[in-house]
Order: C-alpha cells, then structure tokens, then sequence
C-alpha cells in the first residue's frame, strides 16, 4: 500500500517554529515516526513551500494509479487556496486533512479549511498523533474500498 504525505508551506521549519503549537519534531523526525508506525506501509513525503508546485505534485498523483491515499497538511494554504481544493477534488482516492495544531482554538482565519472539504476527514490539535491517526483512516478507508 503506497500512501502520499504532503506538507504545505513553513511545515519544513517544524522544529524552529512557534512550538506551543506545533512542537518540537523536525518534519524529518515526523515523518520519520510515521514511517515507523506503519512499516507494512510504503510511504513518498513532499513539502514545498509553493502553492503552484503542491498543485502540479497534486496532478502527477492523479495520474500515478500506484498511489492510493493521500494525508495532507496544506499549512496556511488550507485556509486560502481554493485552487488547491479544486487539484485535491481531482484525485479520486481517500483523503485525510490533518493539523498539528487545533486550527478551530485559534485566530478566526483559521477556522476555515477549503481544502477539508474535499477529503474524507479532518484532525487537528493532536500534534504527531494527527498524521498517525489520519493514516491509519486513510489505510481503513483504502481497505474498505478493495
Ligand atoms: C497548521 C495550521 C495552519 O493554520 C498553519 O498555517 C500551519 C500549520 C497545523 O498543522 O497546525 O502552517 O496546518
């Protein structure tokens, strides 16, 4: 089973950014944790910090029938980008939205997701545990649909 984890902008700075929200694992250690826990699972990480290039990474994946699933946190652009929301609608696999911090706990301009609306689930607030617990949905919902 081949799952996709994207992270969006400034998730390549976890680790030196505002730990009383998103805590002290790198993004390498996080994805490194999510490799351990699901080691049946094959996993491919991608971060950038570009709106256009998480669209066109988002298109490659609609034509690679090998992948199917997909966990992303799509930062800030979760709030903002319907263009992304409309590359996610695309891809007809399950999708998880997932956030280390409790976006509804926060400013009010977070309270919003586009993205979300195109994927199966959302978690937030759960630090590591929301990429953990949004794959083992992503693998529920894959198997469910075998
Ligand atoms: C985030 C929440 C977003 O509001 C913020 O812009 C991020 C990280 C999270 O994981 O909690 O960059 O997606």
């Amino acid at each position: 089973m081949k799952i996709q984890v994207i992270n969006g902008p400034n998730l390549n700075m976890l680790g030196e950014r505002e730990s009383q929200f998103y805590g002290s694992l790198t993004l390498a250690e996080l994805e490194s944790r999510v490799r351990d826990a699901f080691p049946q699972v094959d996993f491919d990480f991608y971060q950038s910090n570009h709106e256009g290039e998480l669209i066109d990474r988002i298109h490659s994946l609609v034509r690679d029938a090998s992948v199917q699933g997909l966990i992303i946190n799509a930062g800030a652009f979760t709030h903002t980008s319907l263009a992304l929301r409309d590359a996610l609608a695309i891809w007809n696999v399950p999708k998880i939205e997932v956030h280390l911090s409790n976006i509804h706990a926060r400013e009010s301009f977070r309270h919003t997701s586009l993205t979300g609306g195109v994927c199966q689930g959302i978690i937030a607030g759960l630090g590591l545990n929301s990429y953990l617990l949004g794959v083992r949905a992503v693998i529920d919902l894959i198997d469910a649909a075998r």
